[in-house]
């Protein structure tokens, strides 16, 4: 376990270490888990340049004067999209690109999301869920990663989801797509678990230069753990009777902020060649408390910050499926694409 105060010793470092205006995206930021942590990120930093992505202008428009409290030297951007369509995400992804052109992107963390029962299908033909929880944010970094050159490429990457998590997949249906394992929860949860860890060890490799960060925040209070409940006088009963019994497990929103800002910038999650020492740097030096990570550039991590994973994990990496994984993620984008087009 890092302790937070360990954590806060690190973040409190963060604005002499990594320069006076890193660029950072985050996509699911209007509010929680995403919005602690961008928060995190301007109160620490001097004056960064924030690109951020949600649903509705208006929201991220009051989202910006809530940060500009916080730090008033930031550049701040909002860019509204549907993140459950590979084909705006790869607009969105497009528009950012073209935004940071000259000064690059340092770090992105990905986090929309929200939680649903039954099969819902995409325009797309994709399950809204494994979209938003996989397929899109895993686009969203494919797109600015392999899209800016090396210098100008995001160095730290967080996916907030289901860090350590990983369990065995459906091999047969990756996607989800058979009738007989259509909306159910279970395996949706583990197919993008695990996609997400052995996507992260394949780009780790490809993007040696590139810290992937997959974490599970725990249990926290935000909107989107009652919001999926359709009728308002269950989501009141829930809210005011079980949600209350949950407090001694949950973590609050703001240390999931604290910690996502950590696992964004603490040498404790260097890429492959910053193990090495021969990364680009920005990483705060690691702190009394924190010890060294095992993973190579890539990391599944629980809501303390303690590295672990399914036990199918060693296996899959035995025999390649990451491989097939990611082909399969890629065979996705194309085709949602295409159709779109
Ligand atoms: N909270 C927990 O206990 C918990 C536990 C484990 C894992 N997680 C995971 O952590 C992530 C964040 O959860 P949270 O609790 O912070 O959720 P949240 O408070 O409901 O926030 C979700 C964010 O995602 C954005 N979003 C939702 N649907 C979107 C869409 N279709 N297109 C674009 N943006 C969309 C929302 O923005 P707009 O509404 O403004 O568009 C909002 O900023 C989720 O993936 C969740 O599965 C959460």
């Amino acid at each position: 376990m890092v302790a937070i105060s360990a954590v806060r010793a690190s973040n409190s470092a963060v604005r002499s270490t990594i320069g006076s205006s890193p660029t950072a995206v985050f996509a699911g930021s209007t509010e929680g888990i995403g919005y602690a942590t961008m928060r995190a990120f301007v109160a620490n930093t001097e004056s960064p340049n924030i690109y951020f992505v949600g649903r509705s202008q208006q929201k991220g428009e009051s989202v910006i004067q809530e940060l500009k409290q916080v730090n008033d030297k930031a550049q701040y951007e909002f860019i509204a999209g549907e993140f459950t369509l590979l084909s705006d995400v790869d607009r969105m992804a497009t528009i950012i690109i073209d935004k940071t052109s000259s000064t690059g992107i340092d770090y992105v963390c990905v986090s929309p999301g929200f939680l649903s029962l039954g099969r819902q299908e995409t325009k797309e033909g994709l399950d809204r869920l494994m979209t938003i929880r996989y397929y899109s944010r895993l686009l969203f970094i494919h797109t600015l990663l392999s899209s800016l050159p090396p210098p100008k490429r995001p160095k730290h990457v967080l996916s907030v989801l289901a860090g350590t998590t990983e369990a065995p997949v459906l091999e047969t249906d990756l996607s989800l797509s058979s009738p007989a394992n259509y909306g159910k929860f279970l395996p949706c949860a583990a197919h993008t678990a695990t996609f997400t860890s052995l996507a992260f060890e394949h780009l780790a490799k490809q993007y040696p230069d590139t810290a992937f960060v997959h974490s599970y925040p725990g249990l926290v209070k935000t909107g989107g753990v009652t919001g999926w409940i359709g009728n308002a006088w269950v989501r009141w009963l829930v809210e005011w009777t079980l949600l209350p019994l949950t407090t001694p497990f949950a973590v609050p929103v703001t240390e999931v902020g604290e910690r996502g800002l950590f696992y964004l910038t603490s040498e404790r999650f260097a890429s492959r060649e910053g193990k090495e020492g021969r990364g680009r740097g920005g990483n705060v030096r690691l702190v009394q408390g924190v010890e060294e990570a095992k993973g190579e550039g890539a990391y599944s991590v629980a809501r303390y910050g303690d590295e672990g994973e399914g036990e199918c994990m060693k296996g899959y990496r035995e025999r390649g499926f990451g491989e097939t994984v990611w082909k399969h993620s890629l065979w996705v984008f194309e085709r949602a694409l295409r159709k779109s087009v």
